[in-house]
């Protein structure tokens, strides 16, 4: 009965004279069948990236990603009985179809996203996604039964979230992309019962045939290569019944979508019947898969690329990615005039990777400046500082970073060791030696550490330390430096706890920032010299005097200025150096030394420290001793002369606020923070260098 139908067919097509053809099967059964040996001419409604090639081949996608298309039997079938709608009998008519299809992945053995045989009750699937739903369903109505669609698809990409099983295999889906049964692609041999695997995504032809029996509510599929006889056993074979599925009357069609993967989806023959097995296809009249695609590839090749490949992918993917931010990450400022100070440049990948990319953990200090951070350069794995300073004035830049190379070829163990710099937009970037040991302040006030308070002697040494580096760049230098922000927090104490002074230039840095009529005067309270508010000249004596104030921070363990304690003036606030003169002229000097010494220090060598401080402190600048003297008063190579007993208690003060110091002095509490004041003042420059 089937083989005459065929015969029937066939011999339609040879009397209506179409070799290739499309032949919607007229004959038994009316347009409850059809067959297309190829699909030139079949006049099937395609949408999306769907076309019919020259030669006969139905081609559901081209290249292009994240496309779909479908290809429709015109007419709508009758899948339930015939009988008026008030009588229907439930039951799905059974139905029968298979057809030839290859699928050519254009890298080589990776596919993208599969094709589908399916019932439908419209033709309009705009609504559909494609990529991995295949061009049936998308996110919304994925599994609901309101779609009515059945299907059977030949999935070439594993989706976790629809439970694929693999990146080859074929499923029954019913209202959505959760397969109620899906196997591998391949078949059992007829001979052996020996299951052989398939690749979909060879590019090589394969036939499919899905047979549903109604009465039984029974779905067969079956896959083998394209020639082949039908396997007599099939691959899935699972209850399913579609008498509520499919609606009535309902539409056959092929869809098939890509993703990411540039695939293209061929069908080259295509029948389908109600109630009776699918007409069989003539292999001789489908059109034939070219060559290159059907190629065949090493069995290493097939084993290795589908793993390979999107690795690969996201290699490529990953690599673009990285460069780009790359580019955006380690992107540094960079001008002309920096070429002669080369060898003084970092690059900003390597003090990136220094700090693991200034990770909190390595924030050594922040505040002053900037922030702080310890490093291991890459290459020398030398330990290192990166201080980061935010800064957007460009004006200025190429004379900062001529002072700082400059600054980096300062050479004494009292100075912290500036290895160079490195310049971002918005950003610069300070490399100096790691001082193992921390900042003196830390020390001082024990704070975080819980370390017992330093002794007199490393004090003294501090102090020793602090003069000569300061000796060195006032005086025995190429040319005079100005520290400018001498206070105990830019004090740090190397592996050996030798102070060393850093942070040099950054206040001539911020001074610069604002336009050429005025000048930013920068330091920090209570080490300010109170002439910086008149004149703004920078001298060294402004250097000696934030050292006399943290002389006696450190010999008093005191914070040259502090607020809310005990022994304030009227103002709430307790000035250090006032506090000391006053002892000093009640001849209590002995007094102010820091009582978590509990005595234990030379009382002549207090005394000498505290006199000194006094002395540097003077709010006369001619007053202050050169730094050579304090190194000789130090010393004791000359004897420290008595301070002057015109130096009277709150007479510093007092010039401040003549000099209009008061109201910034107020409005910064905090003795540590770094201030900046503004005033209008013309053509200012640093009387040190
Ligand atoms: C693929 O098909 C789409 C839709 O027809 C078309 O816009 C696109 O140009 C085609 N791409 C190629 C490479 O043929
Ligand atoms: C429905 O049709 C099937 C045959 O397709 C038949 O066996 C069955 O008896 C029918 N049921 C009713 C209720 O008519
Ligand atoms: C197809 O369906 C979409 C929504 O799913 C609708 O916007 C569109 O008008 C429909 N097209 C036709 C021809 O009915
Ligand atoms: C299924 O689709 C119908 C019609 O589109 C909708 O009303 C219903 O909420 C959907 N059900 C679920 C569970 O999404
Ligand atoms: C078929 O493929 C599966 C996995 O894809 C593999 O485990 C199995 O060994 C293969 N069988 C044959 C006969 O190649
Ligand atoms: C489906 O497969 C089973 C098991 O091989 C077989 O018994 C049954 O007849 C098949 N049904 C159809 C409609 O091919
Ligand atoms: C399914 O069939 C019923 C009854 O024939 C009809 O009311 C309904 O609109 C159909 N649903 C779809 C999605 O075609």
């Amino acid at each position: 009965m089937l083989a005459s139908f065929s015969f029937l067919v066939l011999l339609a097509c040879h009397f209506h004279g179409l070799s290739h053809a499309a032949v919607p099967a007229a004959a038994a059964g009316g347009d409850s069948q059809f067959i297309y040996n190829g699909f030139a001419g079949a006049g099937l409604d395609l949408d999306g990236m769907a076309v019919v090639e020259p030669d006969g081949k139905l081609m559901l996608t081209n290249v292009t990603s994240q496309l779909k298309g479908h290809a429709f039997h015109p007419a709508a079938l009758r899948f339930h009985g015939e009988a008026p709608a008030s009588a229907r009998n439930s039951t799905a008519r059974s139905f029968s179809t298979t057809f030839v299809f290859a699928i050519a992945a254009e890298y080589v053995t990776v596919s993208g996203n599969g094709l589908a045989f399916f019932v439908a009750p419209t033709k309009n699937l705009t609504a559909a996604s494609p990529s991995q739903f295949l061009g049936l369903f998308n996110s919304e109505n994925n599994g609901n039964a309101s779609n009515h669609v059945f299907a059977v698809e030949l999935d070439t990409i594993l989706n976790p979230e629809f439970r694929d099983i693999n990146s080859n295999h074929v499923g029954v889906d019913v209202n959505g992309l959760m397969s109620v049964a899906a196997e591998p692609a391949g078949y059992f041999a007829d001979d052996t019962g020996v299951f052989k695997n398939l690749s979909l995504y060879s590019g090589d032809a394969m036939q499919v045939w899905v047979d549903y029996d109604g009465r039984a509510a029974v779905v067969n599929v079956t896959l083998a290569p394209a020639e082949a006889p039908k396997p007599k056993k099939p691959l899935i074979s699972v209850s399913v019944d579609l008498s509520a599925v499919v609606n009535g009357t309902a539409y056959v069609g092929l869809s098939s979508s890509t993703g990411p993967f540039r695939t293209r989806h061929y069908v080259l023959g295509w029948s389908f019947a109600l109630d009776s097995a699918a007409p069989m296809l003539d292999y001789a009249k489908l059109p034939k898969m070219p060559r290159a695609v059907t190629k065949r590839r090493s069995r290493a090749i097939d084993v290795a690329l589908p793993v390979a490949m999107p690795l690969l992918a996201l290699a490529a993917v990953a690599c673009v990615s990285l460069l780009a931010w790359r580019r955006f990450r380690y992107a540094e400022l960079r001008e002309d005039w920096e070429v002669e100070f080369g060898p003084h440049r970092f690059s900003y990948k390597d003090l990136f990777h220094a700090t693991d990319g200034f990770d909190g953990k390595h924030l050594l200090g922040a505040g002053g400046f900037g922030r702080v951070y310890k490093g291991v350069l890459p290459e020398s794995k030398t330990e290192v500082a990166v201080k980061v300073v935010s800064h957007d004035a460009r004006q200025g830049m190429k004379q900062f970073v001529a002072e700082v190379v400059s600054i980096g070829r300062l050479r004494h163990r009292n100075v912290v060791q500036l290895l160079g710099y490195c310049r971002r937009r918005g950003e610069l970037l300070l490399v100096y030696d790691y001082m193992p040991n921390g900042s003196l302040d830390r020390w001082l006030y024990g704070y975080g550490n819980g370390a017992p308070p330093l002794s007199w002697e490393q004090r003294l040494r501090a102090v020793r330390g602090v003069a000569s580096g300061l000796l060195y760049l006032h005086e025995d230098w190429e040319q005079v430096v100005v520290h400018r922000d001498v206070k105990a927090n830019n004090v740090l104490l190397d592996g050996e706890m030798n102070a060393r002074l850093g942070d040099f230039g950054l206040a001539r840095l911020y001074e610069r920032g604002a336009g050429p009529q005025t000048t930013h005067v920068v330091g920090t309270m209570g080490y300010l010299a109170p002439e910086l508010a008149r004149t703004r000249r920078v001298t060294p004596a402004v250097d000696v005097f934030a050292f006399g104030a943290f002389v006696l921070e450190v010999a008093c363990g005191r914070r040259p200025i502090e607020r809310g304690v005990g022994d304030s003036d009227g103002d709430g606030r307790f000035v250090l150096v006032d506090w000391v003169l006053e002892l000093w002229h009640m001849g209590a000097l002995a007094e102010a030394a820091d009582p978590r010494l509990r005595g234990d220090y030379p009382a002549e060598e207090a005394e000498l420290v505290l006199k000194l401080g006094l002395l540097c402190s003077h709010p006369v600048p001619g007053e202050r001793p050169s730094m050579r003297q304090v190194v000789q008063y130090l010393d004791g190579d000359a004897p420290l002369p008595e301070p002057p007993r015109s130096y009277q208690s709150f007479t510093a003060l007092a010039m401040m606020q003549n000099d209009g110091f008061d109201s910034y002095a107020a409005s910064y509490p905090s003795s540590s923070a770094t201030v900046t004041s503004v005033g209008a003042v013309s053509s200012v420059h640093s009387g040190g260098t």
